[in-house]
């Protein structure tokens, strides 16, 4: 018997597309061969050893329940000390307040899973996260786009877009994903009055905030609601829904993310991921928890931004003498993204084959634009390579962009 798999897939997993970026990975695994593109951490920063010990630990003193079947939620000591870690400066984050997740990633399936029907509207940030459009294709989301200038996307040029009643809007604040940018504080405030007086929900994903080499911490979106006095345990409908994850700060093989919103959409999120993974897994959160409490995890930052920091000068270092002087980059205060706008009349798409053949990857910027656009953009990844790999690889990129 032949099976037509093709005419059996529902019309949401024909929404699904694959990652250009999953694609160039599998580039990466020829020697020689510099890939920008991904977004993986450096893997000199994992603290191997001492997630052997947490996990002998663990093992020898509560293993029965580290291989046991889990609560949804998460495990008990991990929610408590997120959510004690969280609260401050008048926010208050309860247990209640806490879902473990299997990586933010899973956070944003979830939302998918309990917010959008099909042809609900999402407002992202021009450009963004592209596996965050992944996960929301397939539950049919359309996209109103906010654009974005240096200090990130602009609140008052949502109007237009507020008014077409989206769900909620998905922002990346801190070092985003793609362009490196961060949002400015009193874009932070006017954002959330914004979003409160259209009755519209935040979500705020924030794997990098933790990953500053300068300048000063701005407050979350979540802090800013919560010190306004409707926070995560509040019924506001202007709230935030706050994601975070461990894997830019440990570890991303261990797959350990967390949410914080208010008690009822925690409720909500866990029956979706019951159906999803049943739980994260309990060993990887033991170990979580363990580093977590213990500071190793703290105590690793220094020597993660440090790297970075070095990472990213040896980038813009190497741009600034490699690329023509009509492109233009950001110039990231922190996280793993550089962005780089060409010259007018180029393509980033076009170019890339050329750079494949000269052993250097980038992914397009127009895979971070929902609605098209972007051909001139690119993005680019500074966390994985040495300095020496970085310099090498823009400088074989600057010699592409020239023949090009
Ligand atoms: C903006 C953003 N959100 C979410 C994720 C997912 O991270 P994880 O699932 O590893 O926690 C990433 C990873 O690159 C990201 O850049």
């Amino acid at each position: 018997m032949t099976i037509h798999w093709d005419e059996r897939y529902a019309r949401r997993a024909r929404l699904m597309t694959g990652s250009a970026i999953r694609e160039l990975l599998k580039l990466t695994e020829q020697p020689d061969f510099i890939s920008l593109a991904g977004g993986l951490p450096a893997p000199e920063s994992f603290p191997i050893a001492e997630v052997a010990t947490a996990a002998q630990a663990i093992l020898r003193e509560r293993g029965t329940q580290a291989l046991q079947y889990g609560a949804t939620e998460g495990y008990r000591p991990l929610r408590e000390l997120i959510a004690r870690r969280m609260s401050g400066g008048g926010l208050t984050v309860a247990v209640e307040n806490v879902l473990i997740t299997s990586g933010s990633q899973q956070a944003l399936d979830l939302l998918g899973k309990v917010f959008l029907d099909a042809g609900d509207r999402v407002l992202v940030e021009s450009p963004t996260y592209l596996a965050a459009l992944q996960a929301w294709n397939g539950y049919e989301a359309t996209y109103l786009e906010a654009p974005m200038d240096g200090a990130g996307l602009d609140p008052d040029a949502l109007g237009s877009h507020l008014r077409r009643v989206p769900k909620f809007i998905y922002c990346v604040p801190n070092f985003q994903n793609p362009t490196g940018v961060t949002l400015a504080l009193d874009r932070r405030h006017r954002l959330v009055q914004l979003a409160a007086a259209h009755g519209v929900p935040i979500v705020e994903d924030d794997p990098y905030g933790a990953l500053r080499f300068e300048g000063d911490p701005l407050p979350s979106l979540l802090a800013l609601v919560g010190a306004s006095d409707n926070g995560a345990s509040g019924r506001d409908a202007g709230g935030v829904i706050h994601l975070s994850t461990f894997s830019k700060t440990l570890a991303p093989g261990l797959r350990v993310g967390w949410v914080v919103a208010p008690a009822e959409v925690i409720a909500r999120l866990a029956l979706a991921k019951q159906g999803t993974d049943l739980h994260t897994g309990t060993l990887d959160q033991c170990i979580v928890h363990e580093l977590l409490a213990g500071g190793q995890i703290e105590a690793g930052l220094g020597a993660i931004v440090a790297r970075y920091r070095e990472r990213r000068d040896a980038m813009l270092a190497a741009l600034t003498e490699h690329f023509p002087a009509t492109a233009r980059w950001t110039h990231p205060d922190g996280g793993m993204f550089v962005w780089v706008t060409l010259p007018p009349g180029a393509d980033a798409v076009e170019l890339l084959p050329a750079a494949i053949e000269q052993g250097v990857a980038f992914v397009p910027g127009a895979a971070f634009y929902p609605n098209g656009g972007g051909e001139r953009t690119l993005r680019l990844n500074f966390s994985n390579a040495s300095p020496e790999r970085i310099t090498e690889g823009i400088a074989r990129l600057g010699a592409v962009l020239r023949e090009y």
